[in-house]
């Protein structure tokens, strides 16, 4: 949830760890701050609460010189946004530490600490890290053996990087739970929670997995520790998206440039992963095909939007594979007694890869696999590298590139396809006429898409009729239930206006109740076998004055009226219908939010990965 950099340069880092930081915002934004040690030999900090850029202000005033430093953007767990609670936090002045997570034995911890006497300055358990560290420098005069005994003590999930003014050119990164990578420079190595923060100075990296503790140094380079205590060897990645998905290049926002790009990140996703009029069911790895042909239900389980994406499979899985299918969000999924019949597939689909919940349900599934009925784990993942892929058996990537807004938008589309290309392998009837169509569907996708954002300026249009309002609901039926949830959500997210969706059948079970002039209803309703009793369920609308906003294809029989707007989505193959559906409701929350005024890429409160539980 909060972001990491950290630089061990042979020049001043002040400017890599700042571009760092703005890099990796998108994962907390409440305050920032930067730690360097100077050349004299001694910690300088600036932190400052808000954004990133209150922090550039600071700096610009009070610059850090020096050749190593650590930096962070926090979201505040333990303590209020606030300057006290702002990483770097310092022990005896001679230590400073960034920490992303939980400690969750901070309490007694602490209370030995204060027993010890020493005294807090901030709230966040992060601090209690920061003294225990600098209590073991004292007796092992070794960073990192500093580092290895207070983790030792510590439960709960980290990242961390920590250095020291007695170690001056040396600085010590470990993760549990929560990400950490290495960038490999020539003759400087650096540390964050992303690759992304790093691409301004390197395109290797060293993706440290669960457990492991690292050391940069200028005379032994980087040391990687495993979580047994042994020496590890960890490969160099080279990175694989360029550094234009870091810029919002000529769109006003990166919600908008990735809701552009889904049309080229979906033909990457279905690169490679399609021969002729069939799916390669080997694009999930090696096993792949032994594995699915045994699977007789599929369990998924995500979070937030990737839980819709589920949402949407468990439809296709019923209906064109005939697997038993159910789909949950992790949080529950992770503390609830699971029966697990036999022949089960567990699907994980996250974007990031690194949500803790998602990754919590993972283990539990794992650790139960010998005496349930699991045949395997799979990922649908968009970030190569990530704990889901490295601990599920097999793994399909997204290729959505990077995602910067925190709305997620390309990350949603491709998971959709990715879970397509499952149900289609998973098909006891591989081959058939079926499966040829929905492969020449699927090719003609990115077309599809670029007609739906062509609806972009009737869209902005119509968003002014939402500004002004405080609650607005949305239906759908079948696989556009899901889309409406997920078109709510993105109204939610971003634009503060309270959206609620309901499969349509329920309209009068409760929810028309609030409908009336001031409750804009949006319904997304494709061409399907549905349509009928969607009509319906819009009459009950209307009959209640309510006003309607349909997003129908062309050949739908809907006429506008007075409180009645209909807008033509392009038509395409039903089963991809919620792919393309998308679109026009990614696109109406971000009018809406701009017409607003929030802060789109940002929204308060949130954070593109939940890191925490
Ligand atoms: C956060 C993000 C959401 C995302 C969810 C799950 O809440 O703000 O956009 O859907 O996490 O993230 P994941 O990376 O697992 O897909």
């Amino acid at each position: 949830m909060c972001g990491i950099v950290a630089a061990l340069a042979a020049r001043n880092v002040q400017g890599i760890l700042l571009e760092g930081l703005k890099r990796l915002e998108y994962r907390g934004y409440d305050s920032a701050g930067m730690a360097v040690l100077n050349e004299a030999g001694a910690l300088t900090r600036q932190r400052a609460k808000g954004k990133v850029a209150a922090l550039e202000e600071k700096l610009v005033h009070g610059a850090l010189t020096g050749r190593i430093g650590i930096a962070h953007t926090r979201w505040a767990t333990h303590g209020k946004p606030s300057e006290v609670n702002a990483h770097p936090h310092l022990a005896r002045e001679r230590l400073a530490i960034v920490h992303n997570g939980i400690i969750e034995n901070f309490e007694p911890l602490k209370r030995e600490l204060e027993g010890d006497g020493v005294v807090f300055e901030s709230e966040t358990d992060t601090e209690v890290v920061a003294h225990l560290i600098a209590r073991a420098f004292v007796e092992t005069d070794d960073l990192l053996a500093a580092v290895q005994t207070t983790l030792d003590r510590i439960d709960g999930a980290y990242a961390l990087a920590v250095m020291h003014a007695d170690a001056p050119r040396e600085i010590v990164g470990a993760r549990k739970g929560s990400p950490l990578v290495v960038g490999v420079g020539i003759d400087e190595n650096f540390l964050a929670s992303d690759a992304l923060a790093l691409l301004q100075v390197t395109d290797r990296f060293i993706y440290l997995q669960e457990g492991d503790v690292v050391r940069l140094s200028d005379n032994r380079g980087i040391e990687i520790v495993a979580a047994d205590g042994s020496p590890a060897e960890r490969p160099v990645h080279a990175f694989e998206h360029g550094d234009s998905a870091a810029s919002r290049g000529e769109y006003r926002h990166f919600m908008l440039k990735e809701i552009h790009e889904q049309p080229a990140v979906i033909a990457a996703t279905l690169e490679g992963r399609l021969s002729g009029s069939h799916v390669l069911e080997s694009s999930f790895g090696v096993g792949a095909r032994g594995l699915f042909e045994r699977v007789a239900q599929v369990h998924i389980v995500a979070c937030g939007t990737s839980y819709h994406a589920g949402m949407v499979a468990r439809y296709w899985l019923e209906k064109l594979a005939g697997l038993p299918t159910t789909v949950e969000v992790a949080s529950e999924y992770r503390y609830r007694e699971v029966v697990v019949p036999a022949d089960t597939l567990f699907v994980t689909l996250s974007q990031s890869g690194e949500t803790a919940d998602t990754l919590a349900a993972l283990r539990y599934a794992k650790s139960r696999a010998k005496t349930s009925g699991y045949l395997g784990a799979l990922a649908i993942c968009n970030v190569p590298g990530s704990s889901l892929t490295r601990e599920s058996d097999l793994a399909l990537m997204t290729q959505a590139g990077p995602e910067i807004g925190v709305a997620s938008t390309k990350a949603f589309t491709t998971q959709l396809v990715a879970l397509m290309l499952l149900t289609l392998s998973l098909r006891k009837s591989r081959g058939d006429e079926r499966e040829t169509t929905l492969v020449q569907a699927l090719r003609g996708l990115p077309t599809v898409l670029d007609s739906a954002l062509a609806m972009d300026g009737p869209i902005a249009e119509l968003s002014e009729a939402f500004a002004e309002k405080h609650h607005a609901l949305f239906l759908g039926r079948g696989t556009q239930f899901p889309i409406a949830l997920e078109g709510a959500l993105k109204l939610k997210e971003i634009s503060y206006i309270h959206a609620e969706a309901y499969p349509a059948g329920e309209l009068k079970h409760g929810p028309l109740a609030l409908v009336d002039a001031d409750m804009p209803v949006v319904a997304v309703a494709p061409n399907d076998e549905l349509l009928e009793k969607l009509k319906s369920n819009l009459q009950e609308v209307r009959a209640r004055g309510g006003e309607l906003f349909v997003f129908a294809d062309e050949g739908v029989a809907l006429t506008a009226a007075d409180n009645l707007r209909v807008l033509h989505v392009p038509a395409v193959d039903e089963f991809l219908a919620p792919i393309v559906y998308t679109i026009p409701l990614q696109l109406l929350s971000y009018h809406v939010a701009v017409l607003k005024g929030t802060d789109v890429d940002q929204p308060r409160n949130l954070a593109k990965s939940v890191t925490v539980e």
